[in-house]
């Protein structure tokens, strides 16, 4: 949902600029924008198209000015334009400002600007933002900016600059995150750590309604309200910049998707704080798992596994959650909120609301320090390092893993399993590396599969009870990064409507594991054979083999080759996977 930058120090600004919005594009890429300082005035350039393509036809880029702001934008307000592109000023051109969020009042206070002979060329929610720093100006930034952001309802992050106060930038965030990277005689400024990792590892969090002055030797934090400073803590980021590149593979996403196995040893090092939250979570009455897209189908793994030992476990879209069952929620109850980014809009809000009425909260999430990690009680990390393709992979391979073992904890804390019983599926659970390694191996045969069926209009995907959610899963990755339709269904549903739609060639995926529901999707898969559908299973013997694995554990490796068959039918029809239409990495609006 937008990537924002910033940068002061000694070096050339427009270029490490446009180098920090090409490691934030997976937040959005339609348009892209950078303004600069330069012989006193600010110098903007900006346009539709991905940040290479405004960067290479871009006039700043001779520009010797060492500091500024930039923008890659997801469009909210305003078609992809070169008009709504960021950053945007005030009519004197004096205030400048990239912004990432939703601006909720901006009409009433576009209104009341334009009233007072304010002219808009955009149209954004973000323009009011400088022109309402113009309007309250009386020779201070600071001030300003303060009063300005208070007048805003709704999400932000923001960065901007005043070409009368041309050694700072100022920053503030509502509900969308903003860090500050910091260097050596210069500083940084993101919407996220990837950004930055290459410059430095150090970094501060911006909290919500906290505001910051950041200059290339300091920066300081203050309250919004209050405008009292704050001491920070500076984090050590352990990422490596190596985990945030592509490292020879074509795509984010098919280097993401080889580090499945990776994710599952990664999610294995979070055991003690599995085991520490299960204990907490078997005094709670109702579980309920809250999340968005892929994160709240490793949700739905949960459930499925929860329920599988005797725990009720309820999985709710955040969306939905936020406005419905959150009424249902109160100290009696617990919320395991699922977020590959932590700062998913709706998956924070549910949170929030579940947390007023006492809830007891814990996070499965990868993003350290993200807002979800600052709400939750507890958190438990999945540790599958960043994940910049937009579409989520290894991520998901991650939070099923943990889930499991959550599940699998909380069973053996309540005595519904023996410790021999856990130990066996963790000692697969250490095995499923290998396994998933055997299923990338069979990538090539994978590839051939998804071009051969490149052409199709409409694809089903069935799974039953722990892989109805792996069926969903596949579905969604073939919507998402091919753009053809796809729909999941549990198998028994087949025959109540989705039946009709069955036809000569119309491919049905099955993810048919070896469990004691065999035999039932194997009549599934008869019911769409007879109307001459074509078959492939995910299965020990299928047309996408996996190895042998305990049934419980079938969610985690059976998804991998679904992952690669969208990633193959994808780059096959010629689409770029890690930059899906429409499509942002981080949905930090509703
Ligand atoms: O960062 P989150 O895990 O909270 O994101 C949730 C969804 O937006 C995300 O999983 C989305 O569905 C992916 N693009 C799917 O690949």
């Amino acid at each position: 949902m937008c990537g924002i930058a910033g940068y002061t120090g000694e070096r050339n600004a427009p270029k490490i600029l446009f180098d920090m919005l090409k490691k934030l594009e997976y937040r959005g890429y339609d348009s892209a924008g950078v303004a600069c300082f330069y012989e006193g005035k600010t110098i903007v350039s900006r346009g539709k198209g991905k940040v290479d393509e405004v960067r290479k036809r871009s006039k700043i880029n001779d520009l010797d000015s060492k500091i500024g702001i930039a923008h890659t934008r997801w469009a909210t307000h305003g078609e992809p334009s070169d008009e709504n592109s960021h950053p945007h000023s005030d009519c004197t051109k004096q205030f400048t400002v990239c912004h990432n969020g939703i601006v909720e009042n901006y009409k009433e206070l576009r209104e009341e600007l334009t009233a007072r002979g304010h002219k808009f060329l955009s149209q954004t929610d973000t323009e009011v933002i400088p022109h309402l720093i113009e309007e309250i100006y009386t020779g201070n930034f600071e001030t300003a900016f303060v009063s300005a952001v208070k007048k805003l309802r709704g999400s932000f992050a923001l960065v901007a600059i005043d070409s009368c106060s041309p050694d700072e930038i100022l920053v503030a965030r509502k509900e969308s995150p903003l860090i500050i990277g910091i260097g050596i005689g210069e500083n940084f400024i993101a919407s996220d750590t990837p950004a930055v990792l290459s410059e430095t590892k150090k970094v501060i969090i911006l909290e919500d309604l906290e505001y910051g002055i950041i200059k290339k030797n300091s920066v300081s934090i203050k309250r919004l309200d209050t405008g009292l400073p704050l001491e920070k803590a500076v984090q050590d980021i352990k990422w490596d910049v190596k985990a945030a590149e592509k490292e020879g593979f074509d795509h984010y996403m098919l280097k993401e998707i080889f580090e499945e196995p990776a994710a599952v040893k990664n999610a294995l090092k979070g055991l003690d704080d599995i085991k520490a939250a299960a204990k907490k979570l078997s005094k709670y009455g109702r579980i309920y798992i809250v999340a968005c897209g892929t994160a709240s189908y490793a949700g739905l793994v949960g459930k499925y596994v929860f329920e599988r030992f005797g725990i009720c476990a309820e999985t709710v879209i955040a969306s939905e959650f936020r406005y419905s069952t959150v009424n249902t929620t109160d100290k009696k109850c617990a919320v395991i909120a699922v977020s590959q980014s932590g700062e998913t809009a709706d998956t924070l809000a549910s949170v929030k609301e579940a947390k007023n009425r006492g809830a007891y909260i814990v996070s499965v999430v990868n993003a350290v320090g993200s807002s979800l990690t600052r709400l939750a009680d507890d958190n438990i990390y999945a540790y599958s390092g960043p994940e910049i393709a937009v579409a989520s992979t290894k991520a998901y391979v991650g939070q099923a893993t943990t889930l499991t073992l959550l599940a699998l904890s909380e069973a053996r804390e309540l005595g519904k399993i023996t410790e021999a019983y856990q130990n066996e599926i963790l000692d697969d659970l250490h095995r499923m590396p290998d396994k998933i390694n055997m299923v990338l191996n069979e990538r090539e045969h994978i590839k051939k599969l998804a071009l051969q069926l490149r052409d199709c209009k409409s694809f089903f995907y069935l799974g039953r009870r722990l892989n109805y959610p792996t069926a969903l899963e596949g579905a969604l990755k073939l919507k998402e990064i091919s753009y053809v339709h796809a729909e999941a269904y549990p198998g028994g549903e087949l025959k109540h409507g989705p039946l009709a739609l069955l036809e000569k060639g119309v491919p049905v995926i099955c993810v048919a594991p070896n469990d004691d529901l065999k035999e039932k999707m194997e009549s599934n898969m008869q019911e769409a054979r007879a109307r001459k559908a074509t078959i492939i299973r995910v299965a020990e013997d299928g047309e996408l083999k996996v190895p042998v694995c305990d049934p419980i554990l079938s969610p985690i490796l059976y998804v991998v080759p679904l992952h690669l068959f969208a990633y193959y039918l994808s780059t096959g029809k010629g689409i770029d996977p890690d930059k899906p239409r429409n499509l942002a990495k981080s949905v930090t609006v509703e």
